[in-house]
């Protein structure tokens, strides 16, 4: 890590790298901030109507954070793939190319979704407006570029993968990329029957974060670990095929659990149930192999007397500790709260929905990409040992401690909603507006609010702590 990436092996690859990660920073503070306009129009319906929409302000946070998140998986991918090939990534020329048709692509797609908003119910909305499906709602042209893009990006890590050293980690990206890439196709085409649309749809959203997603982040994590505490390889990347293998297992039939009220057959209660429940088993795995293989350094270290720190990268640790408990919180504890068929009846597309999906992807994403982001920022600057600076150590306390507060504040809305439109007034017309005027219901609201803003905060504090800890002198060059 300690290679200036001017100057050392894969140079071009790890420059490819900060700008997709310098891209997925602004996106997030974008998703964050049109997160915020939702909030307020909770709080206070009127504000920006008939300018930014809730629907539109929706739209932009859910895409923004699925784009974010991409960016900075293809940047991870970048950063990674010289260190544990060996050689620069092949094809790096085109890869940049791509990079740039990418963002002026989702630049289009932005001022459209923030100016057009809407079109006519035909064919040319799905071409040049939007698709319409949530979380992946780009327009047809721009789906089929993501596509282009998203080959060339594959093309890149399967001919350096082939020809450069093929470690475990190198190994399952690329099994890995190729289901990503694939299943979004599912996404692509579409159906009069609705019913039939959304069975494809939750292949992409759900197959994408429980399945894909997840095995990335089991690969990053051990990346991470390498990196960081040199942690032994052949202890992380048994666990990473322990972990592929059961959450490829529990992953995609557990996808039956988004099956149980959309007009598929019955049977996906039973399949959904069983599936979805083990599910947080992998999620249990990380969790140890990440406090295991630091406890694991940490006494080796101890016996050799030691005293100085072993982790060479103290925010990024921070944020890769973070990630295994967000990740196990967020995905396996909420998760696991509301999937079976017999609770799910009672919270489906409540606010605890919403509150899972906040701690989920926060915990389980966008921890991990952040502490890459700190990775990427130690390696260009050349820096041995990047210590926690004040702004780092607030930044990710403001940032975790608001997502958690908004998931207690969104937790504590979904109970009243159970309650009052579910339980108590049997999910009538009347009971779901009943539901959402109550004083626990809007005093959540409230509270989520406030919690956003400090979130946001954090954010930039973030932003100032990545663009100038590269270049505080006392890091040990
Ligand atoms: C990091 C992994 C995960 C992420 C990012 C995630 C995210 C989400 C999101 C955003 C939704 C709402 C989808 C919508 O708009 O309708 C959702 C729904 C759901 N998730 Fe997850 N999830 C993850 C893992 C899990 C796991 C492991 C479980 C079960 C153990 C689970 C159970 C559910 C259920 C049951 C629903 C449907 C809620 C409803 O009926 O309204 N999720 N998830
Ligand atoms: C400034 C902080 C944030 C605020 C104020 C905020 C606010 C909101 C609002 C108002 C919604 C719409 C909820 C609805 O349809 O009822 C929403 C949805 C969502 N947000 Fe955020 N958000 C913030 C940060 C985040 C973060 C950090 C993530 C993940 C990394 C995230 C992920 C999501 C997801 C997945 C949904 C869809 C949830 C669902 O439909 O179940 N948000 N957010
Ligand atoms: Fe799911």
């Amino acid at each position: 890590m300690a290679n200036n990436h001017l100057t050392g092996i894969g140079s071009e690859s790890k420059q490819l790298a900060t700008w997709y990660l310098t891209v997925a920073a602004i996106l997030f503070g974008a998703q964050l901030l049109f997160g915020l306009v939702a909030a307020i129009q909770y709080v206070m319906p009127g504000f920006l109507f008939e300018i930014l929409d809730f629907s539109i302000a929706r739209m932009l946070h859910i895409n923004a954070l699925v784009v974010w998140m991409v960016f900075a998986m293809f940047g991870s991918v970048y950063w990674l793939l010289p260190d544990e090939t060996g050689i620069e990534t092949i094809g790096i020329k085109v890869g940049k190319l791509l990079f740039w048709v990418f963002t002026a692509a989702i630049v289009v797609v932005v001022l459209v979704f923030l100016f057009v908003q809407v079109g006519p119910a035909d064919e040319t909305t799905i071409w040049f407006i939007t698709e319409g499906r949530e979380y992946i709602e780009a327009p047809r042209w721009a789906d089929i570029g993501i596509v282009v893009v998203v080959l060339g990006f594959v093309f890149n890590l399967y001919a350096t993968g082939m020809k450069g050293n093929r470690s475990g980690i190198v190994t399952v990206i690329m099994a890995d990329m190729l289901a990503f890439a694939g299943i979004y196709l599912a996404g692509m085409f579409f159906t009069d029957n609705i019913t039939v649309d959304q069975y494809w749809w939750w292949w992409v959203i759900h197959l994408w974060v429980e399945a894909t997603w997840e095995v990335y982040v089991g690969a990053l994590a051990a990346y991470g670990l390498i990196t960081m505490i040199g942690a032994h390889r052949k202890v992380v990347e048994m666990w990473l095929w322990i972990e592929v293998a059961m959450l490829f297992g529990s992953g995609i039939l557990g996808m039956g659990h988004h099956y149980f009220w959309i007009g598929t057959p019955e049977y996906w209660w039973e399949i959904g149930a069983l599936f979805s429940a083990l599910e947080p088993l992998p999620l249990v795995a990380m969790f140890i192999h990440v406090l295991y293989d630091w406890g694991k350094t940490q006494g080796a270290q101890e016996a050799l007397g030691k005293k100085t720190s072993v982790i060479n990268n103290k925010p990024a640790f921070t944020w890769f500790v973070l990630n295994a408990f967000g990740n196990f919180l967020g995905a396996g504890v909420w998760g696991f709260f509301h999937t079976m068929p017999q609770v799910n009846l009672y919270t489906h597309g409540t606010q605890f929905t919403s509150a899972h999906g906040h701690l989920a992807f926060f915990g389980a994403y966008a921890t991990i990409l952040i502490g890459m982001m700190y990775l990427a920022v130690q390696g260009t600057n050349g820096i041995k040992v990047l210590r926690s600076t004040k702004t780092s150590i607030w930044a990710v306390s403001m940032i975790a401690g608001g997502v958690l507060g908004m998931t207690v504040a969104l937790t504590l809305a979904g109970y009243v909603q159970v309650l009052v439109s579910r339980a108590q007034m049997g999910a009538t017309w009347a009971g779901y507006f009943d539901g959402q005027s109550g004083m626990w219901f809007s005093q959540a609201m409230d509270w989520r609010l406030l919690m956003g803003f400090v979130t946001f905060l954090g954010f930039l504090l973030l932003a100032k702590d990545l663009l100038t800890t590269g270049k505080n002198p006392v890091h040990e060059r």
